[in-house]
């Protein structure tokens, strides 16, 4: 498994928050997140005037990790100019992936706090509750 460098990982979601297209919020967001294998992919907010359009760093980057392949991932670090958390919606993307992913929350000046996904969204709803439902409603629960 490849080890978490938290400078590196932060330094690549500040790199890709100088690509954000935030013209209506003003607020960039920059996220980089490390696939098992090693790779790492980033993301950007990307916003539209049609406002309930824009997509968020996180998800960018989780969107494009797993449309090249990739599905375990060991940690997300996210740049705001102050530090901001992941919104909800990107809790729940990436904890489809997994509730052990570790996700460092930096702001520009480099300081940041560690944390993870299920420290984020506790008591979460995932594809296991999915399953306990089909079960019992084919009679196998
Ligand atoms: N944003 C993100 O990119 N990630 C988050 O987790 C929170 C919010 C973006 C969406 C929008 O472009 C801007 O920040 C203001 O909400």
């Amino acid at each position: 498994m490849k080890k978490i460098d938290p400078e590196q990982l932060i330094a690549q979601a500040k790199a890709a928050r100088e690509e954000a297209y935030a013209p209506y919020s003003g607020y960039r967001v920059g996220a980089a997140l490390l696939g098992r294998s090693g790779r790492v992919y980033t993301g950007c907010n990307v916003e539209n005037a049609v406002y309930p359009l824009c997509t968020c760093a996180e998800r960018a980057a989780v969107v494009k990790a797993v449309s090249e392949g990739e599905r375990e991932f060991i940690a997300l670090a996210v740049v705001t100019e102050n530090g901001g958390a992941p919104c909800g919606s990107c809790r729940q993307t990436l904890r489809e992936f997994g509730k052990e992913i570790v996700v460092l929350i930096a702001d520009t000046s480099g300081s940041y706090r560690e944390t993870t996904v299920d420290q984020l969204l506790p008591d979460s709803f995932s594809a296991t509750d999915l399953t306990r439902n089909v079960k019992r409603e084919t009679g196998a629960l």
